[in-house]
C-alpha cells in the first residue's frame, strides 16, 4: 500500500466515525422525543388531556385542576426548570397539588425530561 493510499484510508475512517457520531446524536434526540410522546400519552393524558388543556378524564375530581398548557399566560408564568422539576419530583416537592405525581424513573433520563418539557411548551396556542 502506498503512503498516499494509507492516508486516504485513515481519512475515510475518521469521516465514518464523525458521521456515525452525528447520526447517533440525532437518533438520541429523536428517540427521547418519541419516548416523551409515549410517556405523555400514557402517564399525563389521563389528567392533562391529549392537547394539554387540562381536560383529561382524570381531571374531573381534582382540585386544583391541572393547568391549561395551551394558555400563553400560563406558559409565561412558569420557568423551564419548574416544569422539569415538577415532572421529576411531583407536585408536593414544588409546593403544588399532591395529585401531580413524581416520575422517579426519569431522573436517570434527563434527555427525556427535556423532551417532555418541550412537549409541554409545544401545547401553547
Ligand atoms: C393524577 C393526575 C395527574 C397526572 C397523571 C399528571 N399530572 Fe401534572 N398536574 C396535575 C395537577 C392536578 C397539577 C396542578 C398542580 C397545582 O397547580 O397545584 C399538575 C401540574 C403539572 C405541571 C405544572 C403546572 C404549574 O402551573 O405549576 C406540569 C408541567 C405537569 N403537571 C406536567 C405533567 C406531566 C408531563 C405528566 C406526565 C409525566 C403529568 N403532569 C401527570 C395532575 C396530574
Amino acid at each position: 500500500m502506498t503512503r498516499f493510499n494509507r492516508m486516504l484510508l485513515v481519512a475515510a475512517g475518521a469521516a465514518a466515525v464523525a458521521l456515525g457520531g452525528a447520526t447517533n446524536g440525532w437518533a438520541d434526540a429523536a428517540g427521547a422525543k418519541k419516548e416523551a410522546q409515549e410517556i405523555f400519552a400514557m402517564r399525563c393524558t389521563p389528567c392533562h388531556g391529549p392537547s394539554g388543556a387540562g381536560d383529561g378524564p382524570g381531571s374531573a375530581g381534582l382540585t386544583p385542576k391541572p393547568r391549561n398548557f395551551t394558555d400563553p399566560e400560563w406558559q409565561k408564568s412558569v420557568t423551564d426548570a419548574h416544569i422539569e422539576n415538577i415532572i421529576k419530583f411531583g407536585g408536593i416537592a414544588v409546593g403544588k397539588s399532591p395529585a401531580m405525581p413524581s416520575n422517579p424513573d426519569l431522573m436517570a433520563k434527563p434527555e427525556v425530561v427535556t423532551a417532555l418539557r418541550e412537549l409541554v411548551r409545544s401545547f401553547k396556542k
